[in-house]
């Protein structure tokens, strides 16, 4: 190859990583950042982002070189020259994408392991995801629970994620910490919220129907917000019964499919439960039997009109006084009192 080819092809080269590199760094691909864990996995990203625009770069230099240099000029029928391979260069290009793939892996797994650290002082938060919604729980803060994740800033938090069904993906996109929830097994994920904000909760692993509905929102609050919600609802879980039979409502995502002008709640994918001493009545069943029923044993009876096997079965599984509480409130609320 003559001096002044490969200097056009160079050239070509870093014409083309420029633009390239003009499209990664002018496009903000990235959410903004709100956790010490997105440093280290925005690092791998950038750097595989690199290696991807060097190779890239190269490719395209290489083959828009030849298709100038190399076509058939008009007129010219004849074969090509014959041309049996290259050891050396199919040594190289083997060889150069090996590494570059290792130190990928090798960067990812130090990454992960520093961001399995969580501080001394971290805050525990139970997440239990189930078909569509996800709850949080504080075991050290009386068990409290959430429907949407509430943060204090700068503070560790160890997030133990179980699913009740199927498998989901627990995703903040600005916390960068991606983990799935699998039944049976407990897994965790660290993170140091760095910016307080509300950010998105997305399931990220397809879990039915409702996947790209299950969704909420992770709030992160200065510490001394934190400790006041917490105290909020301390006192709120000691009410009446009504007060802890609707704090039981909104923590368990009920109104994301159910109406219930008492709770504010105005999903549709379920019957409405303000209907429900007419429901009860259709189905021949006391009203407050019927309301347990349908919560611990949905398929038992369900309203003509709606699929079977949409309501989850899994609140089955909820503290008995909480569904006493529940079912209390649903009484209360649909009969208007
Ligand atoms: Cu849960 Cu997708």
């Amino acid at each position: 190859m003559r001096r002044g080819s490969i200097v056009q092809l160079i050239a070509i080269g870093v014409v083309i990583g420029a633009g390239a590199t003009l499209v990664a760094l002018l496009i903000p691909w990235l959410p903004p950042d709100a956790s010490e864990e997105r440093n280290g996995i925005d690092l791998v990203f950038w750097f595989t982002t690199a290696i991807a625009i060097a190779i890239f770069s190269l490719v395209a230099a290489v083959i828009i070189y030849s298709i100038l240099k190399f076509r058939a000029r008009p007129d010219d029928d004849s074969d090509g020259a014959p041309i049996h391979g290259h050891t050396g260069l199919e040594i190289v290009w083997t060889a150069v994408p090996a590494i570059l793939v290792t130190a990928i892996s090798v960067m990812s797994g130090i990454v992960l392991v520093q961001n399995d650290h969580a501080a001394s002082n971290a805050l525990n938060v139970n997440v239990t995801a189930r078909q569509f919604f996800w709850t949080f729980t504080y075991p050290k803060q009386g068990n409290l629970t959430s429907a949407q994740l509430r943060l204090p800033v700068g503070r560790s938090v160890v997030l133990h994620l179980q699913a009740l069904d199927v498998i989901h993906s627990f995703w903040v996109p600005e916390f960068g910490q991606k983990e799935d929830a699998v039944p049976g097994q407990n897994t965790s994920l660290v993170i140091t919220p760095t910016k307080v904000g509300t950010y998105p909760v997305i399931c990220t692993e397809l879990c039915g129907l409702g996947h790209a509905l299950m969704r909420t929102s992770a709030i992160v609050m200065q510490p001394a917000d934190f400790d006041a919600w917490v105290h909020q609802e301390q006192q709120a879980l000691k009410g009446p019964p009504g007060n802890a039979g609707q704090a039981v409502f909104a923590s368990n995502g009920c109104s994301s499919c159910h109406t219930l002008k008492a709770a504010g709640a105005t999903g549709t994918a379920g019957p409405d439960l303000d209907k429900l001493p007419d429901y009860a009545k259709q189905a021949g069943k006391p009203l407050p039997d019927f309301i347990k029923e349908s919560i611990v044993d949905p398929n038992a009876y369900v309203q003509p009109g709606f699929p079977k096997g949409l309501m989850p079965s899994t609140f089955a599984s909820l503290p008995a006084a909480q569904i006493d509480a529940l079912v209390q409130f649903l009484i209360q609320s649909s009969q208007g009192g």
